[in-house]
């Protein structure tokens, strides 16, 4: 499962079309964790699809991550900002790959 402590066991190393990237990054084997708010383990993630289905609000959109060993494509949070803290996500998720932080 996601680390829910991500912020302070793993270092932000940049952003990707405005979600913030938590490695070790490391392509194709190592994708990091991407997004705050809303975070997704991209190592952990196997392209379920449950995610962006069941947001109410869209939250998650594709991204490719080709020889990536779980999936080619993951779930980027990439409208974390609108998160009503719902947690759907969380309780659907096959695989616990994405971590919601109400703070
Ligand atoms: Fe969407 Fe709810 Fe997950 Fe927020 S907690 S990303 S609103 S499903
Ligand atoms: Fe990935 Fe879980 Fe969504 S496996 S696509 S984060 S439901």
């Amino acid at each position: 499962a996601i680390d829910p402590n991500f912020e302070t066991n793993r270092e932000h190393v940049g952003e990707e079309d405005g979600v913030a990237v938590w490695g070790p990054v490391e392509p194709p084997d190592k994708q990091g964790i991407r997004g705050t708010h809303v975070a997704v383990d991209f190592d952990i993630c196997l392209a379920d699809g449950a995610c962006l289905e069941d947001c109410p609000v869209d939250v998650f959109e594709w991204v490719e991550t080709p020889g990536h060993p779980e999936s080619e494509r993951k779930a980027s949070p990439a409208d974390e900002d609108q998160c009503i803290d719902c947690m759907l996500c969380v309780d659907v998720c096959p695989v616990d790959a994405i971590d919601v932080d109400p703070g």
